[in-house]
């Protein structure tokens, strides 16, 4: 299979657990016979620095051209606290999502048994296995904003139409019939309108899907059952800033941010990015979990290619470096391995013939 990967590394730890998962691509390309390459493109802080741009036309073209794209991280202190700042990097994501029209994104929470790191219960965080399906092009990233009485006032209108919710409400439901059949809305159809509007959407769109199970809950309730009882998730479909946050939440069930994937599915290219921000304090040490964007190139080649034995045997090598005791700082307590030298163990298992 021949394939043109979009590299974005980003900002921060980007370029750092980028290489690693690109490195093991790579692996995988010559060991199943695959073409894969890879061209980068500049987005985030670094982008702004070398063209003014958080997103560069070249970027947004290489991503247009590409079959898939490999995210790092955004994002730089020295765009916070700093209200006055025409442009932020996060802007060249937000761009970039809403230009490509990447309107599911899948944030899978796992737990791995080996890993210790969750400051939660053994017992509530065992055989945690659930996705947040989060919309990811509407409501109130991009909804009108405004200032005004001088700049007194400020205002961020959220605002969804029903085919936006129709389109990634069908995708939830399909990934759930390849799982445990059950849906969870979360919302606050209790008081927001919008979230009527998404309640409304999946009660029609469930009657074509009979066979699984559907629930709804409101979001100051789900962020407590998230934690207290993760084990009852299969699949929560939620809109974008409920999923922006929960799914931070979530990811301390696993223990670590640095190990969780996403895939972001657009009408034509998907893009792969680990849930981790920038991380500007381990930038250049080689110290960043990689397992997140290791992970993330497994989707993709599950999502994109449809390269599912191959995004397998990524994830088991990952699992089986885990269960040899192996990791970065963040999850090990003794002898933690580098950005590096973890992947060389999880292309080891990808390489050795038993
Ligand atoms: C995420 C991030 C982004 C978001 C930021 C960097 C704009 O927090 O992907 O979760 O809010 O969507
Ligand atoms: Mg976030």
């Amino acid at each position: 299979m021949k394939k043109l990967i979009a590299v974005l590394p980003g900002d921060g730890v980007g370029p750092e657990v980028t290489a690693q998962a690109v490195k093991v691509l790579k692996t995988i390309a010559k060991k199943f016979n695959h073409e894969f390459s890879f061209k980068e493109g500049l987005i985030g802080a670094v982008a702004i620095e070398k063209t003014g741009s958080p997103l560069p036309k070249e970027t947004l073209e290489l991503c247009l051209n590409a079959d898939a794209i490999l995210f790092g991280a955004i994002g730089d202190p020295k765009y916070d606290n700093n209200p006055a700042a025409k442009v932020r990097p996060e802007q060249g994501l937000l761009e970039l999502r809403k230009k490509l029209g990447l309107y599911a994104n899948l944030r899978p929470i796992k737990t791995f048994p080996t890993i210790k790191s969750s400051p939660l219960k053994d017992e509530i965080v065992k055989d945690v296995d659930f996705v947040v399906v989060r919309e990811l092009t509407g409501g109130i990233y991009f909804g009108e904003k405004c200032r005004k009485d001088n700049g007194q006032t400020a205002f961020d209108i959220c605002s969804y139409s029903k085919q936006e919710i129709e389109r990634v409400t069908k995708f939830a439901f399909e990934l759930s019939l390849k799982r445990k059949k059950k849906v969870t809305l979360v919302d606050k159809a209790n008081v927001l309108e919008t979230s009527k509007l998404w309640r409304e959407v999946v009660q029609e769109q469930s009657k074509q899907f009979n066979n699984v199970i559907i629930e709804y809950m409101f979001v100051d309730n789900a962020s407590m059952q998230i934690i207290k009882r993760p084990t009852n998730f299969d699949v929560i479909l939620t809109e974008n800033m409920f999923g922006d946050i929960l799914t931070d939440e979530a990811s301390v069930i696993a223990g670590s941010m640095g190990l969780l994937p996403s895939a972001s599915i657009g009408e034509k290219t998907s893009l792969y990015e680990p849930i981790h921000g920038s991380f500007p304090k381990a930038a250049g040490k080689n110290i960043a979990n990689p397992i997140g964007s290791i992970l993330s190139a497994a989707m993709m080649l599950e999502y994109s290619f449809n390269l599912k034995k191959e995004s397998q045997i990524i994830a088991q090598a990952v699992t089986k470096t885990l269960e040899k005791g192996f990791g970065t700082k963040d999850i090990v307590e003794s002898q933690p391995l580098t950005t590096s030298s973890f992947t060389d163990k999880v292309v080891y298992e990808l390489t050795s013939k038993n």
